[in-house]
């Protein structure tokens, strides 16, 4: 599979311009575009980055990180996926990066989604759905996730979250209205962000393989 998620990754350099400053995501398909990125780093005018993973592998290759709140609108975003189907809807948070990489997408124009083919699916939700939660919050939230969806939250213990917080990974969902699910768990206090990407979904799919496939 690192073959397919390299080959994804190197191809979403096509998508970065002579003197961007390129918005980063997180994970291992992440970890291949930021090695490309290196590679042409005297091109790009720097990188915002939604982890504190993925800062560090950025500042190793010599790319300098930038704020978000300095560099306004960002042309572009380069991420993964935990789950993508086929109307570019994803579930992210695998790697507890998800409220910053929601924010990143959002301040971005184009979100080039890069994963390998085992993230395709026809309905979300096989990979239990990351929530990210307010610590005091975390048995009130589950109880409701549990109420309105009837999925099973499940604590990821021992994890905190870059901005202190803690996730619930959601079990056993069907998710055939991603972006009125997203909408439902975004109204329950002690909700930080919820892992799917339906209202800001991708923009562009790259599925790693030989060639990689667009869409
Ligand atoms: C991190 C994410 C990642 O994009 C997602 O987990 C996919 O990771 P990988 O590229 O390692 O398979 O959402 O929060």
């Amino acid at each position: 599979m690192s073959d397919a998620k390299r080959l994804a990754a190197e191809k979403a350099i096509d998508h970065v311009e002579d003197g961007m400053i390129v918005g980063v995501g997180t994970g291992s398909t992440v970890a291949y575009f930021i090695d490309a990125l290196g590679k042409i780093r005297d091109r790009i005018a720097g990188a915002v980055s939604s982890s504190e993973q993925s800062t560090a592998k950025l500042k190793a290759l010599g790319i300098e990180v930038l704020e978000l709140n300095s560099t306004g609108t960002l042309s572009l975003y380069v991420d993964g996926a935990d789950e993508c189907d086929g109307n570019k809807n994803l579930i992210k948070g695998g790697g507890a990066a998800l409220t910053r990489e929601k924010i990143i997408a959002e301040a971005s124009r184009k979100f080039v989604c890069i994963i390998d083919p085992s993230k395709r699916v026809k309905v979300l939700g096989k990979f239990p759905l990351p929530v990210e939660v307010i610590p005091m919050a975390r048995s009130l939230v589950a109880r409701e996730i549990l109420a309105r969806t009837g999925g099973q939250p499940v604590w990821r213990d021992g994890v905190t979250t870059d901005n202190g917080n803690v996730v619930l990974d959601v079990h056993n969902l069907s998710i055939v209205d991603p972006p009125a699910l997203e909408r439902e768990l975004n109204q329950i206090p002690g909700v930080v962000s919820v892992g799917l990407f339906a209202r800001r979904k991708a923009d562009v799919v790259i599925v790693g393989g030989e060639p990689p496939q667009v869409f």
